[in-house]
């Protein structure tokens, strides 16, 4: 028997990001955004958007998982792959600033997400080429 745990699939990173887009604080938009990653260790760690009266700072869904999950893991947490989800079933990629994010702890990773033709999976690398690193 191995010990080993068995790697989330796609679907369930698309359920829990159903899940944590119930916690979604929109109240100027209306548009709830849930985001699931997994780290290259196995665990699951949920975002969701959070907007506030000055639009500006509000903060995606995929960042507050990012960042949720560097406080939770630490600082070394790497992303496999992220999961993207909305109440309105509207294609949604993730944003320009939050693709630098998920490029910082993830140069790797997969992301999911409904896109204009469906469900689609891109590395990151493609949605965000040539991204910015300090060596
Ligand atoms: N939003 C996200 O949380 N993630 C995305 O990928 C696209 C947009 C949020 C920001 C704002 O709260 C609302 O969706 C409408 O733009």
């Amino acid at each position: 028997m191995s010990n080993l745990k068995p790697t989330p699939s796609r679907d369930q990173l698309i359920k829990s990001a159903q899940e944590a887009m119930k916690n979604a604080y929109a109240p100027y938009s209306h548009f709830k955004v849930g985001a699931a990653l997994l780290t290259t260790s196995g665990e699951i760690v949920t975002g969701c958007n959070v907007e506030n009266a000055s639009y500006g700072v509000t903060n995606c869904a995929e960042r507050t998982a990012v960042f949720s999950a560097v406080a939770r893991i630490g600082p070394n947490m790497e992303i496999s792959a992220i999961a993207i989800v909305n109440d309105h079933e509207a294609p949604c990629s993730p944003c320009g600033a939050c693709r630098q994010v998920i490029y910082e702890f993830g140069p790797q990773a997969t992301v999911y997400f409904l896109s204009a033709k469906g469900w689609t999976e891109q590395p990151i690398t493609a949605l965000l080429p040539e991204g910015f690193r300090l060596q």
